[in-house]
């Protein structure tokens, strides 16, 4: 095991050891996660720093741009540490006005797994994550032809782990009985609790649960609870929510963004908060 100054320490994807404390590249793309980046080199510049900072897993996916996530990454970062873990996602293309068209039949997915490979400058992917449903949220459906076809990559030697995102319990079930997954990437934060019960049971299997929107995606996170914890404990109501998120399981790894090394360094800091039993409770109310 690796050791971290990180708060909430470390945590085993399959056979990788990442820090809990992760960085999510989604919105480095530009606006609305469409190209071209609205500041190139504050992008490299909070991406170096991330690692610097100690940061062992960034969250990715070639549609975010599209292209232009990992082209920063790849761009900042290789030849890549020894100790990073670069997570990407397949499932998904863009479409003229940067919607998220699912594209999750056996070609699309082969094609995304290369494109990745090729922008990030990798011979295997560390973890690819299957996105499922649509913009709306999870949907029900089978993912066995879609997750199937990434298994047949994993075989290939191009993947090392599987995980799914944007699922629901039924298809991590389905998944699971397919091949295993070393994580769920769903959104959740203190405002969005319906992944409670599958959070606590993938914690039983040893499997990570990786919120995506953890402070609350492209609207921040708002609640006058929030805002009189924050304020009774002198800090940032991003760093309650970060803190509240590491308290929440210990399976639970954190992939906030943010294009500025100023509000990476906060997040860190906030994220060590310490938060008492009557804080919990307080914090409890907002989503329940
Ligand atoms: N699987 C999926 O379908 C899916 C969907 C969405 C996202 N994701 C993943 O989840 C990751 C996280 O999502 P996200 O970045 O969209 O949302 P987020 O982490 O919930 O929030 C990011 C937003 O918070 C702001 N922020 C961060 N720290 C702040 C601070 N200390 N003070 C004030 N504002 C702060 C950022 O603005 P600044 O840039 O100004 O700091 C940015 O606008 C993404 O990067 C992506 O990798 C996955």
């Amino acid at each position: 095991m690796v050791s971290t100054s990180l708060p909430g320490g470390t945590w085993t994807l399959g056979d990788l050891p990442v820090t809990r404390f992760g960085y999510g590249a989604m919105q480095l793309a530009g606006p609305w996660v469409m190209g071209p980046p609205a500041d190139h080199g504050g992008a490299i510049a909070v991406l170096r720093a991330a690692v610097e900072l100690g940061i062992t897993h960034i969250d990715t996916s070639e549609a975010y741009g599209p292209h232009v996530t990992n082209q920063l990454i790849r761009e900042a970062l290789h030849p890549y540490p020894d100790s990073l873990h670069i997570v990407t996602k397949v499932g998904a293309n863009r479409d003229q006005q940067g919607g998220w068209p699912p594209a999750r039949d056996p070609e699309s997915l082969r094609r995304s797994v290369h494109e990745n490979l090729e922008t990030l400058g990798l011979d295997v992917l560390d973890l690819v994550n299957l996105r499922l449903g649509d913009a709306a949220g999870p949907q029900p459906g089978s993912v066995a032809e879609a997750f199937e076809t990434l298994v047949g990559l994993q075989q290939q030697g191009l993947i090392r782990h599987l995980g799914v995102s944007n699922a629901t319990p039924e298809q991590v079930a389905e998944a699971q009985a397919i091949a295993p997954i070393v994580c769920v990437q769903n959104m959740y934060n203190l405002a969005h609790r319906q992944d409670d019960e599958l959070i606590d049971a993938l914690a039983q299997q040893g499997i990570a649960y990786v919120p995506f929107f953890p402070l609350g995606g492209f609207s921040p996170l708002q609640s006058s609870v929030l805002s009189t914890v924050a304020a009774r404990l002198e800090a940032a109501p991003m760093s309650v929510a970060l803190a509240w998120l590491l308290r929440r399981s210990p399976n639970i790894l954190l992939i906030p963004g943010t294009s500025s090394t100023t509000h990476l360094r906060e997040n860190i800091a906030g994220a060590a908060l310490r938060l008492s039993d009557d804080d919990l409770a307080e914090l409890d109310k907002i989503g329940r």
